[in-house]
């Protein structure tokens, strides 16, 4: 059976961190853990502000919170992601507004997004899927020049970087998401980031029970708020993660270039198309399509032969997201998304961990996928 090692990983460190908490008496959000994963992080993801939560779905209810989204706006998301990205603009009472992606990089599609604007458009929402940017050049130009909020969905982009600069960097706000399977992860965890000073105060004040930040009273609430503290307890665990995070990427990096270099003449598979611009990603999934007329089996024959073999493989989405029972009810806007109904039929992913595996599993991983064409 082949080596995949097994996710999440903690180590010495996190038990050592996680013992501190629990010998002092603050395990809840206060504790000084949190405090200081909120600088680290957002520092490392070149952010001045983070404010962090229970979960990631829960930072991203606070980015639309923050930026002040509501009813009779509309946010434009991409029609390929994970549901929160558009159940966090319908739980504000605005309108998710679903875009295609592009065909190979399975990101929102700027000419579609674009193509998507209403008089009623207020936001877009692009998500980093798998880890690489999506064009944050493009799409900054196009919010610039249509005076659009960008929130980035970036639940898979630790560490990801366009041009240098860090996910999460370059719109009003942004989100990560630290839940089980992801490339740094506390079991549930998220953070909003931003470098807007007063946008990452309406979030931690709308985070902390609407409490205003600047030393005003325990019991003094300002707006109507909630709480969505992340625990000492799971900052504990992130400090820990964090550090291991850059030394991680490297390895899924060199896998995932040994993968490619070694199944580089395979007709049929096509990996995810990963732009110039991204010189860093966090490698969070491997993504790739089946040209099943090329390849000479289906995607879902491929994804059978390859967990058969004991490589852990997810065949995509079934749907995209208006696909899902909710929004068959409405409660959204709709635009042709031809490139994600044909991601539903022939898209796979890998999860990050095959991209921890040895080199030798690596290349046996290769060896089983070649072997699949013959
Ligand atoms: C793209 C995307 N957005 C949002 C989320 C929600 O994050 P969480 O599970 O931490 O609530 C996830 C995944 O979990 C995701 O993959």
């Amino acid at each position: 059976m082949m080596h995949i090692p097994k996710w999440p990983i903690a180590t010495e460190r996190e038990m050592r961190l996680l013992r501190e908490v629990l010998e002092s008496n603050q395990w809840g959000g206060f504790h000084e853990f949190v405090d200081r994963f909120e600088k680290l992080f957002a520092a490392f993801q070149h952010c001045q502000y983070g404010v962090s939560s229970a979960n990631g779905t829960l930072a991203l209810e606070m980015a639309m919170a923050a930026a002040g989204l509501g009813p009779g706006d509309e946010v434009i998301v991409p029609s390929i992601s994970f549901i929160s990205t558009a159940t966090a603009v319908s739980r504000a009472g605005a309108t998710p507004v679903f875009a295609d992606i592009e065909p190979y990089s399975f990101n929102l599609d700027p000419e579609r997004a674009e193509a998507a604007i209403s008089p009623r458009t207020r936001a877009i929402m692009p998500v980093h899927f798998g880890g690489p940017l999506a064009d944050m050049d493009r799409l900054m130009a196009l919010a610039a020049a249509r005076g659009l909020i960008v929130i980035e969905d970036a639940a898979h982009a630790h560490g990801s970087e366009w041009n240098g600069k860090r996910a999460g960097s370059f719109g009003l706000g942004s989100m990560f998401s630290f839940q089980n399977s992801k490339v740094m992860t506390a079991g549930e965890g998220g953070i909003l980031l931003s470098n807007d000073a007063a946008f990452a105060e309406r979030a931690r004040s709308f985070a902390n029970q609407g409490r205003e930040t600047a030393g005003q009273g325990w019991f003094y609430h300002y707006t109507i708020g909630s709480n969505y503290r992340l625990t000492a307890l799971q900052a504990a665990v992130l400090l820990a993660q964090l550090e291991r995070l850059p030394e991680q990427i490297q390895v899924r990096r060199r896998n995932a270039e040994l993968l490619a270099k070694e199944l580089a003449g395979v007709e049929g598979l096509i990996f995810q198309q990963v732009p110039p611009q991204v010189n860093v990603h966090s490698h969070y999934l491997l993504l790739g399509r089946i040209d099943a007329r090329k390849f000479g089996m289906s995607r879902d024959e491929f994804h059978k032969a390859l967990t058969g073999q004991g490589i852990p493989c997810t065949p995509f989405y079934p749907h995209p997201l208006y696909g899902n029972p909710l929004y068959q009810k409405g409660g959204c806007r709709v635009e042709p998304c031809p490139v994600a109904e044909a991601c539903v039929r022939d898209a796979f992913w890998l999860p990050n961990r095959v991209l921890m595996a040895e080199e030798e599993t690596t290349l046996e991983i290769a060896s089983t996928i070649r072997g699949l064409r013959s």
